[in-house]
């Protein structure tokens, strides 16, 4: 059997490498390196699979947050709410720009955004919410669009994790993570369910207002070349990337169903083991299974990732440290009692979770976790 990692890109290379080189040699050939063909059609393959009218290709997931934040005017002081567990790029990126990041909690089911805890942190300064669709599922969109509403907030949706994870509403409508707020935001890390091959990200928008600023603020706050109307910064898609992304694009659909299964023959198999609990999909949401993270409640978590790395089988704390006690925050956070993210990191481990995974490497990983609790 072959080795076991987290993420297999090699592998998935190989299998779509007669697309990916043509395409990659194709922009080399035409030498259009930055706002080459190759990243409108991107664009505009992805504006039609995610039904948003506007998508815009930028640097990563976080030039893509402040892109967001600056072109939603937010100023130093304004207060955005963010979930503490979560990856940092959300809270770094308002931090850059001076706005005060608000943590709140999470739902300890879904590990997504409570909107419960975001209403309660709500103050006369509070600009706007992000709500990150943590793990490959949907933010409970419905309440945060109605707290929104109701506070005369902006919403940004943190899609980095989500791409192609349907969110639905009480009245049986469905929409695509990213596209329902006011903004959504996406990263192609190479790890990501749509990676490209360095750093890449792109933001949604169906506000044509808001889509001509940041197209604009993606290419220095100009329009006509030279002539710049707004401050902006440089954070464009390459070409390059955004070929490969073209090619990956048409995969979506069977990458996202090649995760789905793997969590579920995972959860039909650990559902029965007392002592862990895996993830809970939200009847609100799909779920596209960027991460497939469990919850060890028994105290074990170490003691289980020890023994899957004695068993070779790579695992990650996704994430060890709730954002209000990072280091960088927790002088001015530290205080702030928000139990459920500080428990979930204590309890959360994630196992190998890609496209390529054998039937064997799979049931090996299932063996061997099964073989940590009951001996
Ligand atoms: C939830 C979330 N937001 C934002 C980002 C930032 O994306 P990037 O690495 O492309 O800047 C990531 C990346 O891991 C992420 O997981």
């Amino acid at each position: 059997m072959k080795s076991i990692q987290m993420v297999d890109l090699a592998t998935q290379y190989h299998r779509l490498k007669a697309d990916i080189d043509a395409a990659m040699n194709e922009v080399i050939v035409r030498s259009q390196f930055i706002q080459g063909d190759a990243v409108r059609e991107f664009e505009q393959g992805l504006s039609k699979k995610l039904e948003v009218p506007f998508v815009w290709g930028c640097g990563n997931g976080t030039d893509a947050l402040q892109m967001a934040f600056m072109a939603l005017d937010l100023n130093p002081g304004d207060e955005v709410i963010v979930p503490s567990f979560n990856y940092i790029a959300a809270a770094e990126a308002a931090a850059l720009m001076g706005l005060h990041p608000v943590f709140v909690d999470v739902d300890e089911h879904t590990f997504c955004i409570d909107p419960v805890s975001a209403e309660h942190a709500i103050t006369t300064k509070t600009k706007a919410i992000v709500a990150v669709h943590l793990f490959g599922q949907c933010a409970p969109m419905e309440q945060l669009m109605n707290l929104c509403k109701k506070h005369q907030l902006f919403l940004i949706e943190d899609t980095a994790q989500a791409i192609g994870a349907q969110y639905l509403f009480s009245d049986g409508r469905t929409m695509y993570a990213g596209t329902m707020g006011d903004v959504g935001t996406l990263s192609f890390f190479p790890s990501k369910n749509l990676g490209c091959y360095g750093d890449g990200g792109a933001v949604l928008t169906r506000n044509e207002g808001l889509a001509e600023r940041l197209k604009m603020i993606r290419n220095h706050g100009q329009k006509v070349k030279y002539t710049h109307e707004i401050i902006g910064i440089n954070s464009r898609l390459d070409t390059l990337q955004a070929a490969i992304l073209g090619v990956k694009l048409n995969h979506l659909d069977s990458f996202t169903r090649a995760r789905q299964d793997l969590a579920k023959a995972y959860s039909e198999a650990f559902s029965k083991i007392s002592g862990l609990i895996p993830p809970v999909i939200s009847a609100q949401s799909t779920h596209v299974f960027h991460q497939y993270t469990l919850r060890c409640t028994a105290g074990n978590r170490q003691a289980l990732a020890d023994f899957l790395k004695l068993k070779g089988i790579p695992c990650m704390i996704y994430y060890p440290i709730a954002l209000h006690l990072q280091p960088v925050f927790a002088a001015v956070h530290g205080n702030l009692s928000l139990p459920i993210s500080s428990q979930l990191c204590d309890e959360v481990i994630s196992l190998p979770m890609h496209t390529e995974m054998t039937a064997d490497q799979q049931e090996y990983i299932i063996h061997t976790v099964q073989e940590f609790f009951h001996g």
